[in-house]
Order: C-alpha cells, then structure tokens, then sequence
C-alpha cells in the first residue's frame, strides 16, 4: 500500500457500542467491544493519516500525535460528535455498534420492582452513516459495517444502497471466529458498483489492514476516473 495515499487524509472513525441510559443505574447497550474500529484508526494512524475516533464506552487505549479521540456514551453524543467533522474529512468509516433506539423518557431515581411485567417505550436514534450519507461529497468516501444474522448478503447491499456507501464490510454472526468480543474476524467486503470480496478468518489487525487496503484501491480508482474525465 503506497502510504503516501493516506497522508495528510483525514478519517472520521465511529467504534465501539453506545449506551442508552433507562434511569440512573441501568442501560440498553449492546456486546461490541471496539476492537474492529481501534484497529482500523491503527492502521490509518500508521499510514500517514489524521484519525478523528469517536468512540463509545470500552476498554481500550489507543494514543498517537496524530489521533483526536472523542469518548461519547449515548448515540445522540455520537451523532454530535460525528457530524461536527462531516464537512472536513476526507474518508469516514462507521464501525460503531450504535443503539438504535432509547427509551423514551430517563427516569430521574432507580425504577423500583412492582407489578409482573414492565414496558419501556423507545424511540428511534438518529442514523449517523445514513445523515453523512444525505450530505456525502464526490471527493468523500463512506465505509460502513454491517452485521447480519440471516439474509447476509441482500442486507448488506440494501445498506450499500440506503446508506449511500462505498463499500461496507459485512460480518455474518453464522461465522465461527466472527463478530464481538473475539481477537479474530471474518469478512466479506462489498463496494458500490462491483465486487464482492470473502476473506478468511484472521486477526482483527490484518482484517483492518484489508478493509483499509481496499479503501484504497476505491480512492485510486476515483483518482483514475478523474484523470480520464479531465485527459
Ligand atoms: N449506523 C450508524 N448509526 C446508527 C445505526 C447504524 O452510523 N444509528 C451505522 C453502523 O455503524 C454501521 C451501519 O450503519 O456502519 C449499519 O449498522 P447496522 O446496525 O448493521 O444496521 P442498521 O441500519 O442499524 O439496521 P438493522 O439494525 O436493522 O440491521
């Protein structure tokens, strides 16, 4: 990979999963572990780039002159974070597992136990990669995730499509050595327009070495398009 593609490129990073509070000691959240997204900042740090990564609750450490890491905990602070940046980057990439919905109403005190059964009402969140879709550029390149348990493939192409991706990395949870909490990942890489990628399993580093890889191989295909439009 030639690192001087990525230099001086600026990537909005979303890791990790977002907590949505139901009152002051209890929350919806979901089993990401950030591990996908951190790795993906590591690799662009590495190339040259600026990493804006806005992240949600995990137990992870990442350091670097030129990262800019926003801790957030809700999907709404996400959002907020997120779209502060949306005019300014170069290359965005969506790997949060963002809630999406949160209850309606936050209780102020602790919901006591009373009655057989309880009913929270929620209300949907605001899709980050969906509004960066809306407002995306020509120069703009949008990556985005998407974990399926059944109907992988038409899922995934229906996010390609929906959320105005270039390409999104597809995680099956029927794969053995996939998904949350695991050191490894197995995925298959979709782009707008053309191919489809399988790898095999590996170790979450060199899947991000791959997905980042193949985000280049889009930027230098836009280069090459606009060479020939301009020639
Ligand atoms: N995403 C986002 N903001 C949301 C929900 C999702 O930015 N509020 C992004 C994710 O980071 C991911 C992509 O959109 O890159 C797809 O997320 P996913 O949860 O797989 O899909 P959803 O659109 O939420 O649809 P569903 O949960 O029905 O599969």
């Amino acid at each position: 990979m030639s690192k001087s593609l990525f230099k001086n490129k600026t990537v909005l990073i979303t890791a990790g999963p977002t907590r949505e509070a139901i009152d002051p000691v209890r929350y919806i959240s979901n089993h990401s572990s950030g591990k996908m997204g951190y790795a993906i900042a590591e690799v662009f740090l590495q190339q040259g780039a600026n990493v804006v990564l806005v992240s949600g609750p995990v137990n992870l450490q990442l350091q670097h002159p030129n990262l800019k890491l926003i801790p957030v905990i809700t999907a709404f602070e996400m959002y907020l974070a997120s779209q502060l940046h949306f005019q300014k980057i170069d290359i965005a990439v969506f790997a949060a597992a963002v809630a999406d919905y949160k209850p309606a109403v936050i209780c102020d005190t602790k919901i006591k136990k009373a009655g057989d059964e309880l009913y929270i009402k929620l209300v949907k969140n605001r899709d980050i990669a969906f509004e960066f879709g809306e407002v995306k550029q020509i120069n703009q390149l949008s990556i985005g995730f998407a974990l399926e348990t059944n109907d992988e493939m038409k899922h995934a192409i229906e996010k390609l499509q929906h959320k105005n991706f270039d390409m999104v990395v597809l995680n099956s949870m029927n794969d053995a050595g996939a998904t949350f909490e695991h050191e490894t990942n197995k995925v298959t890489i979709l782009k707008k327009g053309s191919s489809v990628h399988r790898f095999p399993v590996k170790h979450k580093a060199e899947v991000a070495t791959d997905i980042v890889m193949e985000a280049g191989s889009i930027i230098l295909q836009k280069q090459f398009c606009t060479v020939e439009r301009t020639s």
